[in-house]
């Protein structure tokens, strides 16, 4: 497959939006305004040759960075299911800034500390895990590789990480328990209809979930404008796979297999409130976590509410252009719950020193997302155990360089924010 009309579509505007603002041409700019996601990457202010250019990478383990595979998948996937990842909503502005805000903390490394042994792991909700990364609910998983949220699975049981399984899979929660030889964490996307919602909740619980990880972020249709330009130019058949109305849409998603869903409309609720999450919290005996939260505001209402966890959010850009990025709520999130309960995030992190600044500044575990759907799409099973592996051997570097043996270690003290 050649290079595909919709990158060069981004690219474009891309271009016509720097050379709107030449005062916003900065390198961070470049980096903020996607570039990364639809070409070459920027580093240290020099646009280097990456795999786009220089040759792909044809199997995982040659990966050098999680980017790596994000040319393959560029190049493998058709236009439209590439886009469908990369996509975030107007100007795809808040998904480049989401990373590119990492660049504005640095690392205030101490020496002459034993740093021979060093120990990724965390407690989470009462489980220890190996490591602080997680993958995050990530739908529709076989648009990217034939086995999907199985193969995500089986990366996540090799390499041990937390799976968080979305509503909108295209697996079941039962084969994906199966595949991770372990329950993962369910993601809801509640609907409109009660009776789906507490179905849902029902399967997952049966499954042996441990956590409910209700995503508060997305309300109406997002202005995806990115997706909508590559289905224009993606000259497969789309109706073969993708029905019309909520009940074809559903058809591929086995969460709501035998469901009636005659009286959904959408896969969200536009009226719901707090009292929702009190709903929620009566209908299960599975913690509650909510993801999408960004402010202090709601921070200390998801406590106040009872909620047992906080994912700190955007949606990936993908929910609506607010260009402030996810580690930048952190911080206020954090302080609001005043440790009651867990704080996670996700958004942008690309590299082991993400997870660690994210740690810094309080983060419990750190989820990625699509850079494992790009090792997905590029190798299947292998490129999402290759993503993993090399996310935490990034940590386990930067936690050596910087004199962090141990995550509770890495402290505020350990960032400082850019001058
Ligand atoms: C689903 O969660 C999406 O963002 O498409």
């Amino acid at each position: 497959m050649g290079s595909t009309p919709h990158v060069s579509d981004s690219r474009r505007k891309f271009l016509r939006y720097l050379a709107l603002s030449p005062a916003l041409a900065s390198p961070a700019l470049l980096k903020a305004s996607g570039w990364n996601v639809f070409g070459s990457a920027m580093r240290g202010g020099k646009i280097l040759a990456t795999a786009e250019t220089a040759g792909l990478i044809t199997s995982a383990e040659q990966a050098l960075d999680v980017m790596e595979f994000e040319a393959v998948a560029r190049k493998v996937l058709p236009p439209a299911h590439f886009a469908y990842l990369a996509t975030g909503v107007d100007d795809d502005a808040t998904v480049g800034i989401n990373h590119e805000a990492y660049s504005h903390f640095e690392i205030r490394s101490r020496r002459l500390i034993d740093v021979s042994k060093i120990d990724t792991s965390i407690r989470l909700l009462g489980t220890t895990w190996e490591t602080p990364i997680f993958l995050c609910p990530v739908s529709a998983m076989k648009a990217f590789h034939p086995e999907g949220e199985v193969a995500a699975a089986k990366a996540a049981r090799s390499r041990h990480h937390l799976q968080i399984l979305s509503t909108v899979a295209s697996s079941s929660v039962e084969e994906v328990t199966a595949a991770r030889g372990a329950p993962v964490w369910q993601q809801l996307y509640p609907t409109n209809d009660w009776n789906v919602t507490r179905a849902i909740i029902k399967r997952a619980e049966a499954a042996g979930s441990p956590a409910l990880v209700f995503t508060v972020d997305l309300h109406n249709d997002s202005n995806r404008e990115t997706i909508a330009r590559a289905r224009r130019v993606d000259d497969r058949d789309c109706s073969v796979c993708h029905e019309s109305g909520f009940a074809g849409y559903a058809r591929t998603k086995p969460m709501f297999d035998g469901l009636d869903l005659s009286k959904v409309t959408g896969l969200y609720a536009s009226n719901l409130t707090w009292d929702f999450v009190k709903r929620l919290k009566d209908a299960t005996r599975m913690k509650l976590l909510l993801k999408g939260i960004v402010t202090k505001e709601d921070a200390q209402l998801a406590v106040q509410h009872g909620a047992d966890g906080i994912v700190v959010s955007n949606h990936g850009g993908r929910a609506e252009e607010s260009l402030r990025p996810t580690i930048e709520c952190l911080p206020e999130v954090v302080a609001a719950v005043q440790g009651k309960i867990p704080v996670l995030i996700d958004g942008g992190i690309r590299r082991g020193t993400d997870v660690f600044k994210a740690l810094a500044l309080g983060a419990t575990a750190v989820g990625i997302g699509r850079p494992y759907g790009w090792g997905l799409a590029a190798f299947g099973q292998p490129g999402v155990e290759a993503v993993l592996a090399i996310m935490r051997r990034e940590l386990e570097i930067i936690m050596g360089q910087a004199g962090t043996p141990s995550v509770a270690g890495i402290t505020k003290a350990f960032v400082t924010p850019r001058t």
